[in-house]
């Protein structure tokens, strides 16, 4: 069997050594893949979002079964012309992710479909979203409609902030078009919980919860990133919850989706935050999160490859699906300076491998083999443990082997969690 995958950070990483457990698969190939995958798959370079690129390198080399990981190429249709050579694939063709693809078209959904999501106002010119935002309950949060990055959300806390969102989305097009239409909607307050599922469109497998660390400092200080650092499970989601989720979000929205004629096959990513008034809709990504593939995944007891094709094939009730009764934590280096202004080319020194430790490569080159970083977030430093405590202590003294003097990394990863699980 050869593979391909789609992208390559660290999320690419975790599912492509995940992938290598499965004895059938005799290749696999990343495009474009980084430095560090390069151990462990062939990289090509081919960027994600070359679609022509990547269905004739497909076609060229004869793959069995792509994996298409970030949500670029998603939205703009790599698994709808992949299948249509013949291609089969784990992902959602592009009808589909546009759950991700546009808040616009998600949160109307929700609506639609009465799935607990914040209450929300659409607008497609600045002049109408400023009129709104003179009575708009305040603080609110101002949302582009389409990708931005994981950049698309502001907060504001006052209305001349919220005003000043809607000029830069909406008029200095700071997401590009992105911003032709926003969502205005009222802020949610508790927990923050990924779940990340399987689904083929007809049943829906949660994964292991998660909680991502998204500001860049240690105590939620510093700006938004693409996240800092995750652990699994999430102390807050308890079974009692999850099955609230499943009744109230995850099986009316792949229901919702399958009515629209847009079924989901693939993993659905449900952004969740668990308020008083119970579990609501943040957010939907139409792909694996990065980084919680980075704690998740470890956590798999099952072949994460028959999970893939049974999903492409609609058959996912056939599968067994089993995460193992552990916690993971993993904490992210990244470039000093991060998420604004960075250097890249420092030398990275990795530590000897451990049984319970695995490092994801997100952000690095090979030269004269010397691994570089080349990125924002360079590396995911995970480790796997019977307790949530244990996991945390491990993964740091393993990130406080590795040698790379340009890096930083949060001192707090699990901390809130653990504090959770001592209530
Ligand atoms: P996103 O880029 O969609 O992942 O959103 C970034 C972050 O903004 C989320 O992880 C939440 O912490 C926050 N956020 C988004 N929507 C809301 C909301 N309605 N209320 C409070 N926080 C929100
Ligand atoms: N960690 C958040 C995301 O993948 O969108």
């Amino acid at each position: 069997m050869k593979i391909m995958v789609v992208g390559g950070g660290g999320r690419e990483h975790a599912i492509i050594k995940k992938l290598k457990e499965n004895k059938n698969i005799t290749k696999i190939y990343a495009l474009p893949g980084n430095g560090g995958i390069s151990a462990d798959a062939e990289c090509v370079q081919i960027g994600a979002k070359d679609i022509k690129g990547i269905t004739q390198f497909a076609k060229d080399n004869s793959i069995d079964f792509a994996v298409v990981a970030p949500d670029d190429p998603l939205v703009l249709g790599a698994v709808d012309a992949l299948n249509e050579i013949g291609i089969p694939c784990f992902g959602p063709n592009a009808k589909a992710a546009i759950i991700e693809g546009s808040k616009v078209f998600s949160k109307n959904l929700m609506k639609k479909y009465s799935i607990p999501t914040a209450k929300y106002e659409v607008f497609n010119n600045a002049d109408d979203a400023l009129e709104y935002i003179k009575t708009a309950p305040i603080p609110t949060v101002i949302k582009a409609d389409g990708l931005a990055l994981g950049k698309g959300v502001i907060i504001a806390k006052t209305r001349a902030e919220a005003e000043d969102a809607v000029h830069s989305i909406m008029e200095d097009k700071v997401f590009g078009e992105s911003g032709n239409n926003i969502v205005i909607e009222e802020v949610l307050e508790g927990p923050e919980v990924s779940v990340l599922s399987f689904t083929d469109g007809n049943i829906v497998v949660p994964m292991v919860s998660s909680m991502d660390h998204k500001r860049a400092h240690d105590n939620d200080e510093g700006l938004n990133t693409g996240g800092m650092g995750t652990v699994a499970p999430n102390p807050y989601y308890t079974p009692e919850i999850a099955k609230i989720c499943m009744d109230t979000i995850f099986l009316p929205t792949i229901r919702a989706m399958k009515a629209e004629g847009r079924e989901f096959r693939g993993c659905l990513y449900f952004g969740l935050m668990l308020t008083k008034d119970g579990p609501k809709v943040i957010e939907y990504n139409c792909r694996f999160g990065d980084p919680e593939t980075q704690v998740v995944l470890p956590l798999l007891e099952s072949d994460l490859f028959t999970i893939m094709q049974a999903v492409s094939e609609g058959k996912l009730a056939d599968c067994e699906i089993k995460f193992a009764d552990k916690a993971a934590c993993c904490v992210i280096i990244a470039s000093k300076g991060y998420p604004v202004k960075y250097e890249s080319g420092f030398e990275i020194k990795l530590p000897e491998k451990t049984p319970d430790t695995d490092i994801y490569v997100a952000g690095a080159k090979l030269a004269d083999g010397k691994l570089l970083s080349a990125g924002g977030r360079v590396l995911g430093v995970t480790a796997v443990a019977g307790s949530l405590e244990e996991a945390i202590q491990r993964a740091y003294e393993h990130t406080q082997k590795v040698e790379f003097e340009n890096g930083f990394y949060r001192h707090d990863i699990g901390k809130r969690a653990l504090a959770a699980l001592k209530k």
